[in-house]
């Protein structure tokens, strides 16, 4: 059973949590320092959602089908006792995964682990001190923090370890092989991502999206790559195994140039509440004035049912055939909101 079936026929299976719209980095393309700056407005504690309350909108979508979690941020380790959420969620039959930047996890793992995370997903887009500050205005003196951060996620078995890396044209296309370097012999997952048109503040230009295709043939030169099925409806990522190297991966991850959305199973919700039926949505729905309602007027699981019946997102694969110069675009939620 599928559970409840949006407009084109698709379930609700992966429900991605943002727990704050901090982070301790600031990305050109996601928080650029300029705009995310001092005077920025983040929210209010008592804005977030609290873990009881985030713990209630997973049990209502187990009933509709929810199989997995991705907590994610801005940075979701920036969030107070982080562990007691997963521990909470733990309960479920979801499996748990985590997106981080890596600066705070050092020395967490194992607590993570015990609390019930399976797996997590580290984003690093440069290996190059200077390159790396450049894109996240962060000292590049952290990167060796991060590797020690993927070395611990690695021991303390948190399935299989996911590399996140955008490539942008003529900022880090170097990296690729650095990276292919760097983890070839650490049973990783590496993932490359395309550029994607998120938010409103990351001056995105199709030419400063390199193509998976494009990395594909020069990684090609260098090595054999045998492609993986995909394992399930809604992987985001084309995976490759590489030949003589055990338990390495390389994944491509082409929302620009091959949009996955015919097989989109993502729900979202902000850390303030919002469900969001796709990452490039301009409005949300609150949920934490339902949560917060006294009347128990409505029930969770029926408005989100309700919505996921209605979904008929698929952004990605119109901005492929709407390039129409004049199109009215509206404003988009930030990556830093909404959490990837
Ligand atoms: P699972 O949730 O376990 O499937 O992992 P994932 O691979 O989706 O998670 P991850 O956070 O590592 O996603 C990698 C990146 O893929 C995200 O940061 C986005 O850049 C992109 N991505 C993920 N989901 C979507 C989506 O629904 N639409 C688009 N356009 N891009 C997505
Ligand atoms: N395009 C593609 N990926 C992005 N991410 C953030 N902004 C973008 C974008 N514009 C990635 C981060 C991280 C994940 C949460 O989302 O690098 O890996
Ligand atoms: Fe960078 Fe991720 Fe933080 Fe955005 S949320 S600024 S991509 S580390
Ligand atoms: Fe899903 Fe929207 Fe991404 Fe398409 S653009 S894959 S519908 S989140």
């Amino acid at each position: 059973m599928d559970g409840v079936l949006d407009q084109n026929g698709r379930p609700l299976r992966d429900l991605r949590i943002s727990v704050t719209d901090r982070c301790n980095m600031r990305c050109d393309y996601c928080m650029p320092a300029e705009i995310f700056d001092s005077k920025h407005q983040f929210m209010h504690r008592n804005e977030l959602l609290t873990f009881e309350e985030i713990n209630l909108v997973v049990e209502s979508l187990i009933p509709v089908g929810l199989k997995k979690i991705r907590l994610t941020g801005g940075e979701p380790l920036l969030r107070r006792d982080l562990e007691n959420l997963i521990q909470m969620l733990s309960k479920h039959s979801v499996e748990i995964a985590m997106t981080t930047n890596g600066l705070l996890f050092a020395g967490r793992g194992d607590s993570l682990r015990k609390s019930g995370l399976n797996r997590v997903t580290f984003s690093l887009d440069s290996l190059d001190p200077q390159v790396f500050e450049r894109i996240t205005n962060t000292s590049g003196q952290k990167i060796e923090s991060i590797l020690r951060s993927i070395d611990e996620a690695i021991e303390c078995g948190l399935g299989q370890v996911r590399i996140n890396s955008v490539i942008r044209r003529g900022i880090n296309e170097l990296d690729i092989d650095r990276l292919v370097d760097q983890f070839e012999h650490l049973p990783v997952s590496l993932r490359f991502i395309e550029f994607m048109d998120v938010g409103n503040h990351n001056r995105w230009r199709h030419n400063d999206v390199v193509p998976s295709s494009e990395i594909q043939n020069h990684l090609k030169k260098r090595m054999t790559l045998i492609p993986i099925d995909s394992t399930y409806r809604g992987e985001v990522a084309q995976r490759w195994k590489v030949e003589g190297k055990n338990g390495f991966e390389i994944g491509f991850i082409s929302s620009v140039s091959q949009p996955f959305c015919g097989d989109c199973t993502r729900a979202r919700i902000s850390s303030d509440g919002h469900l969001f039926t796709c990452l490039f949505a301009s409005t949300g729905t609150d949920l934490k004035s339902i949560l917060r309602e006294q009347s128990n007027e409505n029930n969770l699981q029926d408005v989100i049912s309700e919505i996921w019946k209605q979904r008929d997102d698929r952004y990605s694969e119109l901005r492929s055939k709407t390039k129409k110069p004049g199109t009215i675009i509206l404003p988009k939620i930030e990556m830093s909101y909404i959490g990837g």
